[in-house]
């Protein structure tokens, strides 16, 4: 067992231009849009808290005072974060106007959240995805009532083709990737994932110290971070994760402006094997991020498993693959004396990891806990 609390990162990176300041962040993101985010996800059937589960045993091996996990697995049926996110930005999108064609192009998540959005306002939805997006998932969208539409290639390619189709048929597009002249959705998508931030808020006393927040293309994380502007009384240090080969978060904070990186190997986390950041957050990420992890994907099938056979926890959480890397990179943070220090992780700490989903991917979730379990029993 002992192994498993010996991970290492794969890159770890200081941003030399860290200036939090909640002014210029909520001048991007600004508070009402935060507050209407809040205000209309509240009201919708079924809105609950999604738990924050307190992983007691690694708090205690690793030394610390808390490890708090937001397990968004439980968020409405859809079980990942981006519920808060696509679903709103269709219903302020197609607020008034009936009859309308949403688009998106996605690795899953989104479009999923998206697809339920329009079902909700009774919108028609079309769905972009690649190759490298699984039948499972599309199959799942289609249920939802969107029509599904395979592209050949990547996540890139889908999305220019939802662009070009889109554009020809005057459908909407709600992407929550922003680009040139194309910013108010992704905005309103990252209002809806601060709601998360806004439950935390009135879950816990203690006051949040660190926060580890997965990127792919950084909405989710400058989403929370605006939350954290707006509805936290102290700012904790706040350090993104990544996958090795998809780090274009941490590339760009070493190189002080926007940098794309070539992805050689996609990352077994699909939402986070991303090339580039987004414009958004990316004005919100290149000050207010404290540090970058970049972590392996040979730890995400026995941290998953681990994570379900109550290792961390008093109780199973269902994490998918992509709510593994805020465990293995505190792990791995600790298993580093400089950066445990660098970090100031100590006794006093307590940190905050985001479980973004659950096994959104049934068949995916089923392999990766297999493998994790015959590791595990090989080095008990
Ligand atoms: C399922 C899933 N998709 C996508 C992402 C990435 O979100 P974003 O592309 O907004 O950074 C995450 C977490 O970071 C995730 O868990």
């Amino acid at each position: 067992m002992k192994k498993y609390f010996d991970l290492k990162f794969s890159e770890f990176t200081t941003n030399k231009n860290f200036n939090f300041s909640r002014k210029k962040i909520l001048n991007v993101l600004p508070e009402k849009y935060l507050l209407d985010a809040h205000k209309v996800i509240s009201k919708w059937k079924g809105y609950k808290k999604t738990p924050l589960t307190n992983l007691k045993k690694l708090s205690k091996k690793l030394g610390t005072n808390n490890i708090f996990y937001k397990d968004e697995s439980k968020r409405f049926n859809l079980k990942s974060f981006k519920a808060l996110g696509g679903a709103y930005a269709v219903e302020k999108i197609a607020k008034n106007k009936k009859k309308m064609t949403v688009s998106t192009a996605t690795a899953g998540n989104h479009g999923k959240s998206v697809s339920w959005g329009a079902k909700k306002v009774g919108a028609n939805c079309k769905i972009f995805i690649s190759e490298n997006v699984s039948t499972t998932r599309a199959f799942e969208m289609k249920n939802l009532g969107a029509e599904v539409i395979r592209v050949k290639g990547n996540y890139e390619k889908s999305l220019k083709v939802c662009k070009d189709i889109s554009k020809r048929k005057g459908w909407k597009i709600v992407q929550d990737v922003a680009w040139k002249n194309y910013e108010y959705v992704p905005k309103l998508t990252m209002a809806g994932y601060s709601v998360m931030i806004k439950e935390i808020s009135n879950q816990t006393k203690h006051y949040i110290t660190h926060v580890f927040l997965q990127a792919g293309v950084g909405g989710m994380a400058a989403g929370v971070i605006s939350g954290i502007a707006k509805y936290f009384k102290k700012i904790p240090k706040i350090i993104v994760i990544e996958p090795e080969h998809a780090n274009c978060v941490m590339q760009s904070i070493r190189y002080g402006s926007l940098k794309k990186v070539n992805i050689k190997k996609q990352s077994i986390m699909g939402g986070m094997s991303c090339a580039e950041v987004s414009l958004v957050p990316w004005r919100i990420l290149k000050n207010a991020v404290n540090n970058c992890v970049s972590v392996s994907d040979k730890y995400v099938p026995q941290t998953l498993t681990m994570l379900a056979k109550k290792k961390f926890s008093d109780k199973s959480i269902i994490a998918g693959e992509c709510s593994t890397p805020g465990v293995i990179s505190i792990i791995s943070c600790c298993s580093d004396p400089l950066v445990k220090k660098k970090l100031e992780i100590n006794e006093k700490s307590n940190i905050l990891i985001i479980g973004c989903e659950g096994d959104t991917d049934k068949n995916l979730y089923n392999k990766l806990y297999k493998i994790g379990n015959q590791k595990l029993k090989k080095n008990d």
